[in-house]
C-alpha cells in the first residue's frame, strides 16, 4: 500500500505520522491490544514455513494449543480405567456435558439450564422442530431466510412433509431488499405481521452465513411472540461472534455447531437452548433417549422416562466425549478472555478491514470490491462477505497461493472472517495489502 495514495488520515505514532492505513499503523494497534497473547493459545496453520493468514473461523476455528493434552488424559482414563473412568476418571464421563452449560450460557445469554451439548446441528435441529414446529389448522407457516444454509432449508422443507405437509404451501422465504444482500428487520417484522395466525414458527439463521447479516433477534421474537408463533434461531455463525440474550430476548428455542467461532474441531459436539419456560418438556412432542432421564435416576433402569429438567431432557445418547474435548480447550479460553472484550476488538478488527477495503475501492477509482455485509456494526459479527466485481474466484485463487485462507463462497463471495481470540490487525493489513496489489497489477 503506497502512502502517498492513502486516503486515510495521518496518526503519531512514536513521535513519527503515519498514515492510518500504514503497516507501522497495524502493528501499532497490535501492540496495544489487551488480547494480543491469546493468538499463542491456538495452533496457527502454516504456509511456507509461515503463518497463515488465517480468515475462515467461520467456517473452521483454530486448535486452542491445550486440546492435545486434553485428549490424551481422556485417552489414559480410557486405557488405565475402561469403562470405570464414567466415575472415576479425572474428568468423569457420566456428567462431562455438565461443564459446558455455563460457559455456555454465558456465551449465548442463557441460564446453565437453558443450555446443554449434544450431537450435531442437524441433527438438534431436527430434534428441535420436532417440538417446536407443530402445524395445526390454518397455523402451519414457517418464515425462514431465502439464502439459509441449505440444510436448514432441508431441514425445514422435511419437517413440513413429515407432517403431511406442502414446503411451497408452508414456508415463506424473507427476500434480501433489491440491490442488497441483507434484510431489512423492518421486512421482517412486516411479514411476520402479515402472516400473523397462519405463522407457526419463525427460524432465522442469527448471523446469515452468506453474508454476515446479524438479525435483530430481541425484536423479531418480539413480532413472532405477539402474533402467536414461536421463534428458533440457527446460531451456527452467532454462537462465539456476536452478543446474544436468548434468555432475556425470551427465545424459544436455538441451536449452533461449535467447530465455527467456538473452536471444537472439525463436527465438534453441538448446543441447544430451550427456554426455561418450556420446565422439563414434557408438554411438548419430544423423542426421548435415555441421556435425557434426569442423572438421578437414569441408572435405575426404569421403564418409565424421567425427564430432566431444561435442555438436557433433550439429550438422547451418553456424552460423545472425544468431540466435546476440543470445545472444552476452547470454552476456558473464552472463559479467561470475556466475551464483551472479545466483542470489542472484534468490532474494531472487522471496521479496520471494511475502512483499508473501502479505500482500495477510492484509490482505484474501480469500485471493483462490493462489501454485502451490513456496514453497521450492531448488524454482524466478524465476518464480511465481499463480492469482488470480475472474477472474484481468480483473487481468491491468487490469495489462498499466497498464504491467505478467507473462504469462498458460490457464486461470487469472498468471506473474511478475522476472529479476535487469533486475529491480528496485520493479518487485516496484510489481507488489504495484498488485494490492493492485486488490482494495481491486474
Ligand atoms: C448456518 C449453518 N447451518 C447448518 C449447518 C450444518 O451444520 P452440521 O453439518 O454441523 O449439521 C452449517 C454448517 O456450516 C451452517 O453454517
Amino acid at each position: 500500500m503506497q502512502p502517498q495514495k492513502a486516503n486515510f488520515k495521518l496518526v503519531t505514532l512514536n513521535s513519527k505520522l503515519y498514515p492510518l492505513n500504514s503497516l507501522s499503523h497495524a502493528r501499532h494497534l497490535d501492540l496495544t491490544d489487551p488480547l494480543k497473547h491469546f493468538r499463542d493459545r491456538f495452533h496457527i496453520p502454516k504456509h511456507n514455513n509461515q503463518d497463515v493468514v488465517y480468515l475462515s473461523g467461520n467456517s473452521l476455528g483454530l486448535q486452542p494449543k491445550t486440546a492435545k493434552q486434553y485428549f490424551e488424559q481422556e485417552l489414559k482414563d480410557w486405557a488405565t480405567l475402561g469403562v470405570e473412568a464414567h466415575f472415576q476418571g479425572k474428568n468423569p464421563w457420566f456428567n462431562y456435558h455438565e461443564w459446558f452449560s455455563k460457559p455456555l450460557a454465558n456465551i449465548v445469554g442463557a441460564k446453565p439450564g437453558e443450555v446443554v451439548v449434544m450431537n450435531n446441528l442437524t441433527v438438534n435441529l431436527h430434534l428441535l422442530l420436532v417440538s417446536f414446529y407443530r402445524p395445526e389448522g390454518k397455523r402451519r407457516k414457517i418464515i425462514f431466510e431465502e439464502t439459509a444454509f441449505p440444510s436448514d432449508r432441508y431441514a425445514l422443507e422435511s419437517q413440513v412433509r413429515f407432517h403431511g405437509l406442502d414446503p411451497a404451501e408452508c414456508l415463506i422465504e424473507l427476500k434480501p431488499s433489491e440491490n442488497a444482500a441483507h434484510i431489512e428487520t423492518a421486512h421482517v417484522l412486516d411479514v411476520i405481521e402479515k402472516a400473523g395466525d397462519e405463522l407457526a414458527l419463525v427460524m432465522l439463521g442469527g448471523v446469515n452465513y452468506f453474508s454476515g447479516q446479524l438479525f435483530d433477534l430481541k425484536k423479531i421474537t418480539h413480532a413472532t411472540h405477539n402474533v402467536g408463533a414461536i421463534a428458533g434461531y440457527d446460531l451456527a455463525h452467532a454462537a462465539g461472534n456476536v452478543p446474544l440474550s436468548l434468555h432475556d430476548w425470551n427465545v424459544d428455542f436455538a441451536c449452533w455447531c461449535s467447530y465455527k467461532y467456538l473452536n471444537s474441531g472439525p463436527g465438534g459436539v453441538a448446543g441447544i437452548f430451550v427456554n426455561e419456560k418450556y420446565g422439563d418438556g414434557s408438554a411438548l412432542p419430544r423423542f426421548h433417549g435415555w441421556w435425557g432421564n434426569d442423572a438421578k435416576t437414569r441408572f435405575q433402569m426404569a421403564k418409565e422416562f424421567n425427564p430432566a429438567q431444561g435442555a438436557e431432557g433433550w439429550q438422547l445418547s451418553n456424552a460423545p466425549i472425544f468431540n466435546m474435548i476440543g470445545l472444552r480447550a476452547s470454552l476456558e479460553i473464552f472463559e479467561e478472555a470475556g466475551f464483551a472484550n472479545l466483542r470489542a476488538k472484534s468490532e474494531k478488527l472487522t471496521a479496520y478491514l471494511e475502512s483499508l477495503l473501502n479505500n482500495i475501492n477510492q484509490t482505484t477509482g474501480k469500485g471493483q470490491i462490493h462489501i454485502l455485509t451490513p456496514a453497521n456494526p450492531a448488524e454482524r459479527g466478524c465476518q464480511l462477505s465481499v463480492r469482488i466485481i470480475d472474477n472474484g474466484l481468480k483473487l481468491f485463487d491468487e490469495m489462498t497461493s499466497n498464504g491467505f485462507l478467507p473462504d469462498w463462497r458460490q457464486p461470487d463471495v469472498i468471506r473474511f472472517s478475522p476472529v479476535p481470540l487469533y486475529n491480528t490487525f496485520e493479518d487485516v493489513w496484510k489481507t488489504a495489502n495484498f488485494i490492493e496489489k492485486y488490482f494495481e497489477e491486474a
